[in-house]
């Protein structure tokens, strides 16, 4: 697989950096698409157009017809740490999903972003979304540090459920012995392993969020509260484990 090729487990898709007015239009209606967004609370071309200019990319992936079925969107950062890479919507066309595409659009973030010489890339993740969770730490081998209660204030029901918009940050150090040993398909955990903290939630959330959503807050105001408890001690989660009513997310100390 060269660069620009998804591994996809079913199908074949083409990964390139948009710029053109009919690709970032694309890009605009499937954020809508994939995440049920309002029209405000896309990005909207404009801001696509500056991020390609300023040193940022729009990425999709494109079926065999040309038609985009996923996307990333990033923008150049800096902090204390250095130069990174801040990600906005990473998304995948439902039928697109679990054949392995997000995990080749991420990839292909990681590779341009070396070539850049870019060695870190941050974005933020709903901590109720266990599968993405797991796709962040455990696929692709990231860690969170922050927990920021409320960080985008409130979005449409479509999208949040009535819930508040708390956000776990994901920090990706692409080179770590971490990352690289979770891409080549190995565990980033040692044989024993129960973190020094956990965070256990359960796996319906979201449901539970339309039938009883005084329960699915108060679900949330728990979580809210163990993790920004144990990342004020300097702890830093590495991982989540899923079982089948809940998932536990593993708190550790961690140095890059
Ligand atoms: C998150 C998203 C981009 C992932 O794209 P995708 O193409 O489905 O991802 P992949 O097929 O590459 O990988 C899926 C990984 O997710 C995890 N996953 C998939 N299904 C899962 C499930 N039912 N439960 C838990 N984890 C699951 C696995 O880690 C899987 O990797 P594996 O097959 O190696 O085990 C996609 O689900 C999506 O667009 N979701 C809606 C938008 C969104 O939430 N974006 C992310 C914001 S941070």
């Amino acid at each position: 697989m060269g660069p620009g090729k998804s591994p996809g487990k079913k199908i074949a898709c083409t990964l390139r950096l948009c710029r053109t007015h009919r690709e970032l239009e694309a890009f605009v209606r499937l954020q809508k698409r994939v995440f049920g967004l309002t029209d405000h609370e896309t990005y909207p071309e404009r801001s696509l157009v500056v991020m390609n200019k300023i040193g940022g990319a729009v990425l999709g992936a494109f079926d065999p017809k040309d038609r985009m079925v996923g996307f990333l969107n990033w923008l150049p950062a800096w902090d204390r740490e250095g130069r990174y890479f801040y990600s906005l919507a990473l998304g995948v066309l439902a039928r697109h999903r679990d054949q392995g595409l997000g995990r080749a659009i991420k990839l292909e973030q990681r590779r341009l972003a070396l070539k850049a010489g870019v060695e870190r890339i941050q974005w933020t993740f709903d901590p109720l979304w266990v599968k993405n969770a797991f796709f962040n730490l455990e696929r692709l081998g990231a860690v969170a540090r922050q927990y920021i209660p409320n960080h985008h204030g409130e979005l449409s029901p479509n999208t949040q459920a009535g819930l508040a918009t708390d956000r776990l940050e994901a920090v990706w150090y692409l080179r770590s012995g971490r990352v690289k040993k979770v891409l080549a398909g190995g565990s980033h955990r040692r044989a024993v392993h129960a973190g020094k903290a956990q965070v256990t939630l359960p796996l319906d959330v979201w449901r539970m969020a339309n039938e009883h959503p005084r329960r699915a807050r108060g679900v949330q105001q728990r979580v809210r509260r163990e993790f920004l408890r144990h990342l004020s001690r300097g702890l830093v989660v590495t991982g989540i484990q899923l079982g089948t009513d809940s998932a536990t997310y593993l708190l550790d100390r961690y140095q890059p």
